[in-house]
């Protein structure tokens, strides 16, 4: 089975269309990286897959699962760290992991959290209030959190956002483990990062997917010579660069 199936999904905003007709498969295992300017429409797609806004139009299966009719066994499915972080400011750490994993109805939320505590080395920040906390940790707190639940998919939402190179580093290597255990779908402005991590790529452009295979196959395909120039022949298209 496949992990996702879009067939044909539509968000519309009033006159914005900002995902169009959108149709792709994403096997299960690995990393799917979805590129693409601002405005693209990624983080309206990751929204409509993990059940955070319903489609206009269209229909994607998760597993199987409708997210237009099976909204619930989605949302047991699926872990997501947004693009605006959702950490409880006030919280500790350790607190937040306990506030997740109770909002799953996991039995013994205590466990769970100390079970991902060590799991992200997150010991030496678990009673800091999550505002204390540098970028870097903020985002790894974050995708601990939507890991709780032990979801077969999880969605990051440029989960290295303004991060220093160190930060990012270690994001990868937490990021490289998740992926040999669940399906992971990441959006990235940083193309380095797709190249590195990504099984597949796929590069929106206007609410659509313009280009979906493994980094290789996207320079051949746009006859370029590096991966970056792959991406600005594939989403700048219409973008005078002169
Ligand atoms: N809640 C919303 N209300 C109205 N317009 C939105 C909303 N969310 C996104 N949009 C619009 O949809 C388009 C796609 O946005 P988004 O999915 O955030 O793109 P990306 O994540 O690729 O930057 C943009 O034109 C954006 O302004
Ligand atoms: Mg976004």
């Amino acid at each position: 089975m496949n992990a996702i199936d879009i067939q044909s999904i539509t968000k519309r905003y009033g006159d914005t269309l900002a995902v169009d007709r959108l149709t792709l498969t994403v096997p299960e295992g690995g990393l799917f990286a979805l590129l693409g300017v601002n405005g693209a429409g990624k983080s309206t797609l990751i929204h409509m897959l993990c059940g955070l806004t319903k489609p206009t139009s269209g229909d994607a299966l998760l597993l199987g699962k409708s997210v237009a009719r099976e909204a619930a066994a989605v949302h047991a499915l699926v872990g997501v760290s947004p693009q605006e972080t959702a950490v409880a400011p006030n919280l500790t750490a350790l607190e937040n992991l306990e506030l997740m994993a109770g909002a799953y109805g996991l039995r013994d939320a205590k466990r769970r959290a100390d079970e991902i505590i060590a799991a992200f080395r997150l010991g030496e920040v678990e009673k800091k209030p999550a505002r204390t906390l540098s970028g870097g940790w903020q985002r790894r707190l974050s995708i601990a959190m939507a890991l709780v639940s032990d979801p077969k998919i999880l969605f990051l939402d440029e989960p290295t956002l303004g991060l220093d190179v160190i930060a990012r580093r270690e994001l990868w290597a937490h990021i490289r483990r998740v992926k040999e255990k669940a399906t992971v779908i990441l959006t990235t402005h940083y193309l380095e990062e797709a190249e590195s991590l990504a099984d597949r790529v796929g590069v929106m452009a206007h609410g659509r997917l313009v280009a979906v295979g493994a980094p290789a196959e996207l320079i051949e395909m746009s006859g370029a010579a590096s991966f970056e120039d792959a991406f600005i022949a594939l989403a700048g298209e219409g973008v005078d660069l002169s």
